[in-house]
């Protein structure tokens, strides 16, 4: 049983990129963090980041054929991709959109998601623990279909 964690643009810059609003724990605790989480449930995690929109796309449908779920922060390509939204509903797993800081609180531009519509579900403003709770809520919701 897998859970594929895709990360977008900038979240390589983790812990240094305003931590006023991302927090200090960096990338590499996000992987941490996810993969113990999905481990007590019997799930393993692979986890990438690009800071390109079509590995993302690429990532996406790779998981279809090997994963069981997606849990991505596509970042500012939340607010911009109609690439990234087609390749979500192109696969047949349940993906859920997480982002760190509360987007609703922020720039009107980050109001707007163009995944939210195809995602199975989202989680905002939680900090890094928005993780933890999207592997839950994600694992949750393989469990209910029996999966
Ligand atoms: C983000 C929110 C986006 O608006 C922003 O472009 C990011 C990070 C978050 O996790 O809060 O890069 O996805």
């Amino acid at each position: 049983k897998k859970i594929y964690l895709l990360n977008g643009p900038n979240l390589n810059r983790l812990g240094i990129r305003e931590p006023g609003t991302y927090g200090t724990g960096t990338l590499e605790d996000v992987v941490t963090l996810v993969s113990e989480t999905a481990q007590k449930a019997g799930f393993e995690v692979e986890a990438y980041q690009s800071n390109h929109e079509g590995d993302l796309v690429d990532w996406i449908h790779q998981a279809d054929a090997s994963a069981d779920g997606i849990i991505m922060n596509p970042a500012a390509y939340t607010h911009t991709s109609v690439a990234l939204r087609d390749a979500v509903s192109s696969v047949s797993l349940p993906v859920i959109e997480i982002h760190i800081s509360n987007v609703h609180a922020r720039e009107a531009f980050r109001h707007t998601s163009m995944l939210a519509p195809v995602c199975a579900g989202q989680i905002v403003g939680f900090g890094m623990d928005g993780y933890r709770l999207a592997v839950e809520g994600l694992i949750h919701k393989l469990n209910e279909r029996g999966d």
